[in-house]
């Protein structure tokens, strides 16, 4: 990122001359609804987002991604897209994106926008057209097939929120097939037509000055031409848990087949043209399945790492994960362990206190590796997921298995005391009062040890060292089995992920603190412990 930040800071708008401008930033989740609130509807809006972006600069953040703002009858609160080249009421208008985008280039933040091409809503303009006869001119740009012989789904294929992934269209007599819900049909993408569309939309944002596209479920967009039968191991029915239903299937023939990566190929292409960065929603689980996608190999900058979410808080397992990640991959990796899909991880981690320490300690184990360590909203105040009682439950996830709902991690930004907490001055749209005034940013940002200002000089020494932490390889120390240590050239790091104190040795050599969650004080040598969940950051004197 080099000279990137402080030529912002000055005040002059984005120009870098590195093509890569990604590499090494730090990137941030907006979950649009829940960011901040302008007009006092209890909904955020990009207005909001607007007036909030000095907090985002201020953290030390470079990307901002923000989730769907289009049309959409929210049937997936906006990843059930009904005009992808619009902004919807709900959240302001295309003046209010131009204006964000122009506000957010003068601070030096780069905005990423969200792409849901698997999928639109049933009620856009193409399916509406596509469903209303088999001879219809967008009839092919949906997967249809007749009744399987029992006059049931023609294959076997479960849909991601439970339920199988086809819906009979009583009017033509045909299925259509969606990975999500029946409102989400998925496109075809064996169809040039389709993809014609897509480049004219990804075209159009970046004319608007977008910086990058994340790309929803990116490894999904083709299908198997035959629509085989997945192998299935279990019978799965619609009262399982969503999650254990799907794994009653080996997922070979409807997700991540090789034809996607010639739609990226494309993609790739036109965003070179505008410097812009690609970032895909990989959700597979081995870092052999999702480095296909990132350069050099595949054709986006960027893919999510997912795995973090779904592990157990393991000094081992992540020692494996993020060792097999950077033997693998280059740099393409966007490292999380939120997002608006799963509970946060100070939630996942216990809660309290400690759950707050090992989510920090784990993203100080993520900030020194290669790649782009991101944060989603709220992360940084060490949020625990919010409390949002069954019958106010929206998620259509939730509203089937209350105990899955997402609507926990998407309760709205509490930004100050009182009542709508700085994020509406009206009803906020999911339950905000169990936060309190130690939760917020006002009341953090004035406290020098708060988690927020923790994560801000997280977020600066990352900047620091990844100027010199060359090259990417990583080498693991010999640690106690509850430390996970590597070094990165001359970047030292490690975590105590173990709830006790344990004594650590530091390396050969002479080696300075620059970070520390605990009690090594940046300027100081390693200490001989490690506290429970502490975690520090040493460079090479
Ligand atoms: C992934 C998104 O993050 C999630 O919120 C959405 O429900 C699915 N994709 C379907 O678009």
């Amino acid at each position: 990122m080099g000279g990137f930040h402080s030529e912002a800071a000055a005040g002059v708008s984005v120009t870098t001359d590195d093509p890569n401008w990604w590499d090494g930033a730090v990137g941030y989740e907006v979950y649009v609804r829940s960011f901040a609130d302008s007009d006092g509807d209890g909904v955020g809006d990009l207005e909001g987002i607007r007036r909030r972006l000095p907090h985002l600069a201020w953290l030390g953040v470079d990307i901002v991604w923000l989730t769907p703002f289009y049309p959409s009858p929210m049937a997936d609160f906006g990843y059930d897209v009904s005009d992808y080249e619009a902004v919807h009421p709900l959240f302001g208008d295309m003046a209010d994106f131009d204006r964000l985008v122009s506000d957010a280039h003068d601070l030096g933040l780069r905005v990423v926008i969200d792409i849901v091409p698997n999928h639109t809503s049933n009620r856009h303009p193409w399916f509406v057209d596509a469903r209303s006869s088999p001879g219809a001119a967008r009839r092919d740009w949906y997967i249809w097939r007749d009744p399987g012989p029992d006059g049931g789904p023609p294959n076997n294929w479960w849909s991601v929120f439970g339920g199988p992934a086809w819906t009979l269209d009583p009017g033509t007599g045909q299925y259509y097939l969606h990975l999500f819900l029946p409102e989400q049909p998925d496109l075809n993408w064996a169809n040039p037509e389709v993809r014609e569309a897509f480049v004219g939309i990804l075209r159009f944002w970046l004319e608007r000055g977008v910086d990058g596209f994340r790309i929803d479920v990116a490894h999904a967009l083709a299908k198997d031409p035959g629509l085989r039968d997945l192998p299935q191991h279990c019978r799965a029915d619609e009262s399982m848990h969503r999650t254990e239903a799907w794994m009653c299937f080996d997922h070979i023939h409807d997700i991540d087949q090789p034809e996607v990566h010639e739609i990226y190929r494309e993609w790739a292409d036109l965003a070179a043209g505008y410097e812009a960065v690609l970032v895909g929603e990989v959700y597979l689980l081995r870092p052999s399945q999702v480095v296909p996608y990132v350069k050099p190999r595949g054709h986006l900058d960027l893919a999510f790492a997912f795995a973090p979410m779904h592990m157990a808080y393991d000094p081992s397992a992540y020692r494996r994960l993020f060792g097999r990640f950077t033997e693998l991959a280059d740099r393409g990796i966007a490292w999380v362990q939120c997002s608006h899909d799963e509970p946060r991880s100070v939630t996942r981690f216990g809660g309290g206190d400690l759950g707050r320490r090992r989510a920090l300690a784990l993203s100080v184990l993520m900030m020194g590796l290669p790649g782009v360590p991101w944060l989603y909203q709220g992360e940084e105040l060490a949020l625990e997921d919010g409390k949002v009682p069954v019958d106010r439950i929206v998620d259509p996830v939730g509203r089937i298995h209350p105990e899955d709902s997402r609507d926990g991690c998407r309760t709205p930004m509490p930004w100050e005391e009182g009542p709508g907490m700085g994020f509406t001055t009206g009803e906020p749209w999911l339950p905000m009062d169990d936060r309190d005034g130690g939760d917020t940013v006002a009341v953090q940002k004035r406290d020098p040890g708060s988690w927020l200002n923790r994560y801000r000089r997280l977020i600066s020494v990352r900047h620091e060292i990844d100027r010199f932490a060359r090259p990417d390889s990583i080498e693991w120390i010999e640690s106690p089995t509850q430390v996970v240590a590597y070094r990165r050239g001359p970047v030292l790091v490690m975590a105590n992920m173990a709830d006790e104190p344990v004594a650590v040795t530091s390396p050969p050599g002479k080696w300075q603190v620059r970070y520390s969650t605990g009690r090594g004080l940046p300027g100081g040598s390693i200490p001989p412990t490690l506290g429970g969940a502490e975690a520090l950051i040493a460079v090479r004197d």
